[in-house]
């Protein structure tokens, strides 16, 4: 990699002469990219990177400060703002810029944040534990009873947060490969125009089961929306289309590609595998350590709104401002050994979910997917492995969230 930020370098010239680029492909499908910088390589925690386009921004990879600017108002979550540093070109390509609750600041973001936390609380992800438990134990039925091989994204970990975030919506799972085709889109473009259609498709889907729940409502948080925040005026219904899109958007990717590229990462690591498959009061740790070894969710983008002093530099207002999730939570100051997997390190404060009021509104549900569906897996089949070599398996580019494109396994 060529360093181009040096503790010597002025800002102007480090602004002139980044030349490594954001986002990278991953070489490994479970390590950060070996071409960004890295404050356990000894390199800067806030430094420029290129985008796509030419145009240079911050990327912060120090743990101590990502959780400063992730709770620091001077940070903009607008997307709607010109400066706003998409690193996906499909994004940067959108009209349509507006994200509800993602892509907002308070105090609208809070207004839209209160009306969704109940239903995301512990108590709740604890409620729907027998429900997931289900899912994954049916799941796991049809595979056996098909035999091996399988290919794991579909048969498994795609289904399990998709029927989990469908039931808790209130959306009909019959329409999973509609939505599925539609999040791939939004996620994985490439163009612009796919985003734009995949949004337009989701949101004419969303317009029609809202009118279709107004008539005859059910009993999902889609129809709670309906009856709490719309009847009574408090959202209207673009907004309530376009929270629904992120909810379930959200609430199935993400979760997939952690289950798929946590069994990949745990059947390369025998050792922990064991420690997963002796289950019990371990699981969590295990599930939080996963989270921060994989980090899936690598690139929260922000535009600063006012001058920041930060990791020895000056953010201006006007400057974009990626965080590094991956390489955050491989910092040594914050993880002692930290390209290591162990499953026992108890993974504190972790910037997996971000952090501060963005903080991943669905962590308790998606944990609650993880320490059951995990598990699961590896108990019901006990030989499962991997049914072509390691690196031939297919994984995902870097300008998206990371995980499997596929997982070929058999047992
Ligand atoms: C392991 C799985 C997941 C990971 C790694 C993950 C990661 C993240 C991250 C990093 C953010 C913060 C983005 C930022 O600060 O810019 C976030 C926000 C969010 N996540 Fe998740 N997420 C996961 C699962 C879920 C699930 C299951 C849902 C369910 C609906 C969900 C819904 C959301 C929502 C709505 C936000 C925006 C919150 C806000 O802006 O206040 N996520 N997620």
């Amino acid at each position: 990699m060529t360093e181009t930020v040096t503790e010597t370098a002025t800002e102007k010239t480090a602004t002139e002469t980044a030349t490594v680029s954001f986002p990278q492909d991953r070489t490994c499908p479970y390590h950060p990219p070996t071409g960004y910088p890295s404050t356990s390589r000894g390199q800067r925690s806030v430094s420029r990177v290129r985008l796509f386009d030419g145009r240079t921004v911050w990327l912060v990879t120090g743990h101590a400060e990502a959780r400063a600017l992730l709770v620091d108002p001077r940070l903009s979550s607008d997307r709607e703002n010109p400066a706003f540093p998409f690193f996906a070109r499909r994004l940067a390509a959108t009209t349509q810029r507006r994200v509800e609750l993602l892509g907002l600041d308070d105090p609208e973001h809070n207004v839209q944040r209160r009306m969704l936390i109940p239903s995301f609380t512990v108590r709740r992800a604890a409620a729907l534990r027998p429900g997931i438990q289900e899912v994954v134990d049916r799941l796991l039925d049809a595979m056996v009873a098909q035999g091996p091989p399988a290919e794991l994204v579909e048969a498994f970990a795609l289904p399990v947060p998709s029927m989990v975030i469908c039931a808790l919506l209130g959306v009909p799972y019959t329409d999973h490969e509609f939505f599925e085709a539609q999040s791939r889109k939004l996620l994985r473009g490439p163009a612009g125009s796919d985003v734009e259609a995949a949004r337009d498709a989701l949101s004419a889907y969303f317009r029609v089961l809202i009118e279709r729940k107004r008539r005859d409502p059910g009993e999902g948080l889609l129809d709670e929306l309906i009856a709490k925040q719309l009847e009574t005026g408090a959202v209207d219904l673009e907004e309530l289309v376009r929270l629904a899109q992120i909810l379930l958007v959200a609430g199935h990717e993400t979760t997939a590609n952690m289950i798929s590229l946590g069994t990949l990462t745990l059947l390369q690591h025998p050792d922990q595998l064991a420690r997963m498959r002796d289950g019990g009061d371990g699981v969590p740790a295990a599930v939080e350590e996963l989270l921060r070894f994989l980090s899936i969710a690598d690139g929260l983008s922000r535009v600063a709104v006012e001058d920041i002093e930060v990791g020895g530099v000056t953010l201006r207002a006007g400057d974009g401002v990626l965080l590094s999730t991956a390489v955050i939570n491989r910092d040594e100051a914050a993880y002692p050994l930290p390209d290591e997997l162990d499953l026992g390190r108890g993974a504190r404060n972790h910037v997996a979910f971000g952090f501060g009021i963005h903080q991943c509104l669905g962590q308790n549900l998606a944990r609650a997917e993880l320490e059951i569906a995990l598990p699961a897996l590896f108990a019901r089949l006990p030989g499962l492995r991997l049914a072509v070599p390691a690196e031939e398996v297919p994984f995902k580019p870097g300008d998206t969230v990371q995980g499997l494109i596929e997982l070929p396994v058999t047992w």
